[in-house]
C-alpha cells in the first residue's frame, strides 16, 4: 500500500510528548513519512490527556474540526491516541462518528496495525486495555532510539510507567495503569543510543518518578534483578551520570516524599544533575492535602525543598497548585498563597480544580463557584509572576550556561535554548554555534517568560 504522509497533534504532559515521538518512530519504520504540516497530511493522530475536562474539550474539538474536513479531503484518516481512548473507550468512537481508530497508551506498539486495518472498509477500530497496565507491547519489542541528526538535543526517556499514588483528584492511575520501573540495564542502552545520536540533555520521565525502583519489577517476564526489585532513582541517577558525552540530566516529576538525603546527595554530587526539580506541592492547606491524600503537610512540603536546597545551591523548584478543590475555604487558599510565597518557586503551573470521573473526589460536592475559582487562579498566577520576574532579573549581569536548541520560532537571528535551572533563554549566536552546544550566555534582560542576553561560546 502506498505509504502515508502523517501528522500528530498533541496535547497533555511530557509522557504524552514522548509518546507521540514513539508513535512516530512506529509509523516510520512502516514506511510512512511525516507531513510537512497538517494540511498535507493523510492521517492526522490526536494524541489526548483527560488530566481535566478542558484538555478533552479542546482534544474533542480538534478532532471535530479534523472529521469535518473530510468534506474537502474525503481520503482524509483520523485517529486517536491517549489518556482519553483508555478513559472514555467506546463512547469517545460513538460521539466522534467518521473516526478511523482509538489506541490508549498502552497498547501503542498497535498503531501501524491498526491504520493499516483503517485503510481497509472496515469500521473504527478500538484497542483499549482491559484494565491499565503496562505497556507491554512496547515491552516485548523495545524500539531502538535512532534519533534523526541533526534532532533536538534534549531528550526524553520513559523509566517509570504509570503512577500507584492515587491522588483523590487524579485520573492518571486509572489511564496510565499500575506502576512499573523500567529495568536499569534497559534505560541506561537507551541513553547510549541517544548520546551516540548527538544528544546532551536527558529528562527521565514518571508520573511520580521518585518511585522508580519501588515495585517488584519484570522484564519480559523475568524479573530485573535477583529480589524483583530495580534499583532506587538516585542509583539510576549515578549509574547515567557517567555516560560519555552526557552534559544534562534531568528527572520529572518530584514528590516530597521522594525528597531524600539519598537523592539530595545524589543530585549534589553527580555534576550533570540539573539544578532544577518540578515538584508539585498541589496546595499548602495541611487539611485539603490530606483530602487530596498528597501525604504530605504543609510543613513536610516545606522540609523536602529545604532538604534539597541545603544539599544543593541554586536549586531551582517549579511547581503545580490546584485551586477550588471540593470545600477548600478562603483560609485554605490563604495558606495555598502563603506556602507558595514562602518557598519561591521559579515557576508555577496553577489549575482549576476540575472533577474527574471515577476518581475520589468526584464523590465530593465540586462546591467551589466558578467565579472564585477563577479569582483564585488568577490570585495566585499573579503572585507567581511578580515572584518569576523577580528571580529572572536578579540573573541581569551574570553569566548562565544555556543547551543551544536552535533558531527561535519568531526570531531566526536570535537562538533558544534553557539553562541548568530550565529557565528559556533567548540569545545572539556566536558564529558557528551548533544545537547542542553548551554556551554561556550574559544575561542582559529577563521577562517572566525567559531570559535575553549574549553568548559566548563555551568548549565543553
Ligand atoms: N483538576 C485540576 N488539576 C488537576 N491536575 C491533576 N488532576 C487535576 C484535576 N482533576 C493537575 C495537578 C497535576 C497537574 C499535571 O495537573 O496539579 O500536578
Ligand atoms: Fe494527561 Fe496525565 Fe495522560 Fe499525561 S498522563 S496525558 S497529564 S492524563
Amino acid at each position: 500500500m502506498r505509504p502515508l504522509r502523517f501528522h500528530i497533534h498533541t496535547y497533555g504532559c511530557q509522557m504524552n510528548e514522548r509518546d507521540s515521538e514513539i508513535a512516530a518512530d512506529l509509523l516510520r519504520q512502516h514506511g510512512h513519512q511525516p507531513a510537512a504540516d497538517e494540511q498535507s497530511a493523510d492521517l492526522v493522530i490526536v494524541n489526548t490527556c483527560s488530566v481535566r475536562g478542558k484538555a478533552e474539550d479542546k482534544a474533542v474539538g480538534k478532532l471535530r474540526l479534523l472529521l469535518a474536513a473530510r468534506r474537502r479531503r474525503p481520503r482524509l484518516l483520523v485517529g486517536v491516541i491517549g489518556c482519553m481512548v483508555q478513559r472514555q473507550g467506546r463512547a469517545l468512537i460513538e460521539n466522534l462518528p467518521g473516526l478511523n481508530f482509538a489506541i490508549a497508551p498502552q497498547h501503542l506498539a498497535r498503531l501501524p496495525a491498526a491504520v493499516a486495518a483503517a485503510r481497509l472498509p472496515a469500521g473504527p477500530r478500538l484497542e483499549i486495555g482491559p484494565a491499565a497496565g503496562p505497556p507491554l507491547d512496547l515491552l516485548q519489542a523495545p524500539l531502538p532510539r535512532q534519533p534523526a541528526l541533526p534532532g533536538p538535543p534534549a531528550a526524553f526517556i520513559n523509566i517509570l510507567y504509570g503512577c500507584d499514588r492515587h491522588c483523590a483528584y487524579c485520573i492518571v492511575p486509572s489511564v496510565r495503569g499500575p506502576e512499573y520501573s523500567r529495568p536499569p540495564a534497559d534505560i541506561a542502552a537507551e541513553a547510549r543510543q541517544l548520546l551516540a545520536a548527538g544528544v546532551r540533555e536527558i529528562t527521565l520521565l514518571g508520573q511520580s518518578v521518585m518511585r522508580y525502583g519501588s515495585q517488584p519489577s519484570f522484564h519480559y517476564g523475568r524479573a530485573a534483578s535477583p529480589g524483583g526489585f530495580t534499583e532506587p532513582l538516585p542509583r539510576l541517577l549515578e549509574a547515567l551520570a557517567g555516560l560519555p558525552g552526557l552534559a544534562r540530566l534531568r528527572f520529572t516529576s518530584g514528590h516530597p516524599s521522594g525528597c531524600t538525603r539519598e537523592l539530595a546527595r545524589a543530585m549534589a554530587k553527580l555534576p550533570p544533575v540539573c539544578e532544577h526539580l518540578h515538584l508539585p506541592m498541589q496546595s499548602g492547606s495541611d487539611r485539603i492535602l490530606r483530602l487530596m491524600r498528597r501525604g504530605y503537610t504543609a510543613d513536610g512540603y516545606r522540609r523536602a525543598a529545604q532538604r534539597l536546597r541545603t544539599a544543593v545551591p541554586g536549586l531551582a523548584l517549579t511547581t503545580d497548585i490546584i485551586v477550588g478543590f471540593p470545600s477548600e475555604t478562603p483560609e485554605d487558599f490563604a495558606a495555598t498563597l502563603a506556602l507558595m510565597e514562602d518557598i519561591g518557586f521559579d515557576n508555577a503551573f496553577i489549575f482549576k480544580y476540575s472533577p474527574r470521573p471515577g476518581t475520589p473526589a468526584a464523590d465530593m460536592p465540586d462546591d467551589v463557584p466558578a467565579a472564585e475559582k477563577l479569582r483564585r487562579n488568577h490570585a495566585l498566577i499573579e503572585a507567581q509572576n511578580r515572584r518569576t520576574i523577580a528571580i529572572n532579573q536578579s540573573l541581569i549581569g551574570t553569566a548562565v550556561e544555556v543547551l543551544a536548541e536552535g533558531p527561535s520560532r519568531r526570531n531566526a537571528a536570535r537562538w533558544a535554548g534553557r539553562t541548568r535551572t530550565n529557565k528559556i533563554a533567548l540569545f545572539e549566536p556566536p558564529p558557528g554555534t551548533a544545537p547542542g552546544d553548551l554556551v554561556q550566555v550574559q544575561v542582559e534582560r529577563a521577562t517572566p517568560q525567559a531570559l535575553y542576553g549574549r553568548a559566548g561560546l563555551r568548549h565543553f
